[in-house]
């Protein structure tokens, strides 16, 4: 029996919901594998925030470095501007952890309706890997004349060469290994952003060649918002930077249903560090404590986590059972179209698992 330790975050508004759902599902696959999760919980949060001033203690990335892994819920509360709950927490721990890969897969089940027309099940498959530590994110800048009337803000993009290949690099492995439609989209926005991306779209040029059993296109970012929403069943891995990439993301996530069932893992695919797993979407708090959030994002992200944690094949069930559960259409959340509770679709999949 293998032990695994992970530390989980919960985080704010339906972070705190969906956590337990996923921990549920977790444990009643990992004694099937020979595993077992010891958890260790750490409420950073705002909340934590408004009591602290921080939202995580001097030394809390030290806390961490320890575990296999993270599980993180959301952050963020209308209550303190979200540019401190991002850098207070999330980006510290991608950026401590080099956690460069961010890898957010967008497929469509059946049972799940799209919003664009007559998409068959399946026909949707996609995978947005962003660069997670530097680029737009990278909190390079500073104010000048500072909440004066002349104010002046000065934000910069930073675009390593390390950088910008190491990502290119991970989607195209990304590609041999799902082994589908075999295709690596890179996405900039060259024409304008005269440097940074410059550097990228060489870099992509260059190592594309390493992969000729993979094809490829470039595409700009307002091109590729529409290719999204054009001919979404062309895209295979799609590979951009930090900011292309959230965005990105969020169109990947809505063509395929909803938020609700977008997960995403935040890779250092050398594990040096820890590795973190979440939910694509925020902390909703819109429907926060009313019961009605969909589980599913958080419990797919589990499975990311199983499976970067070697264990591939209760990965594979994880999403089964999540598919069986879409498929049915009985247990269905409100965002998908139902009237199920949070804890009720965590339910079904945990019948199907068993
Ligand atoms: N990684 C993160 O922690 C993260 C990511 C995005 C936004 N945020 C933060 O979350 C807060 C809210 O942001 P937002 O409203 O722009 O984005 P959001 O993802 O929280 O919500 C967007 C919309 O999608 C719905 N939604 C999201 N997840 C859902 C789920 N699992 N089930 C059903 N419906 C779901 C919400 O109800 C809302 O209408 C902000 O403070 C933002 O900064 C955090």
């Amino acid at each position: 029996m293998t032990e695994f330790t992970i530390a989980t975050i919960p985080g704010d508004g339906v972070g705190r919901e969906v956590m337990p759902e996923s921990i549920r599902v977790l444990d009643a696959l990992a004694p099937r594998h020979d595993a077992s999760f010891r958890y260790t919980g750490f409420d950073w949060s705002t909340e934590y925030y408004l009591q602290h001033g921080c939202m995580m203690p001097p030394g809390g990335i030290e806390q961490l470095r320890g575990f296999d892994a993270l599980l993180l819920g959301a952050v963020g509360h209308p209550d303190v501007p979200d540019h401190i709950t991002l850098n207070g927490l999330l980006l510290p721990i991608r950026r401590a952890f080099d956690q460069y890969a961010c890898v957010r897969p967008a497929k469509l089940y059946a049972g799940v309706a799209s919003p664009l027309r007559d998409k068959a099940p399946g026909s949707i498959d996609m995978v947005v890997v962003r660069e997670n530590t530097e680029g737009e994110y990278a909190q390079v800048g500073g104010f000048v004349y500072h909440h004066m009337p002349q104010e002046v803000a000065v934000q910069t993009a930073v675009f390593t060469r390390h950088g910008v290949e190491r990502i290119i690099r991970y989607a195209f492995d990304l590609a041999r290994k799902r082994n589908g439609k075999k295709r690596v989209a890179s996405i900039t926005k060259s024409n304008a952003q005269g440097f940074g991306m410059v550097l990228w779209d060489r870099t992509f040029a260059e190592v594309r060649r390493e992969y000729p059993d993979i094809e490829t296109e470039s595409l700009l970012i307002d091109a590729a918002a529409m290719n999204f929403i054009r001919r979404p069943e062309s895209f295979d891995v799609v590979v951009g930077s930090n900011l292309f990439g959230d965005i990105l993301s969020d169109i990947s996530a809505m063509i395929v249903g909803s938020m609700g069932l977008a997960p995403s893992a935040n890779i250092d695919p050398t594990r040096r560090f820890p590795s973190l797993f979440e939910p694509v979407h925020g902390s909703a708090p819109d429907i926060a404590g009313k019961g009605i959030v969909n589980p599913l994002a958080m419990i797919l992200s589990a499975g990311q986590m199983l499976e970067f944690l070697g264990l591939e094949q209760a990965a594979a069930e994880l999403e089964s059972a999540v598919a069986e559960v879409l498929a049915e259409g009985k247990a269905l959340p409100k965002d998908l179209g139902g009237t199920v509770s949070t804890s009720a679709v965590t339910d079904a999949v945990l019948a199907k698992v068993a």
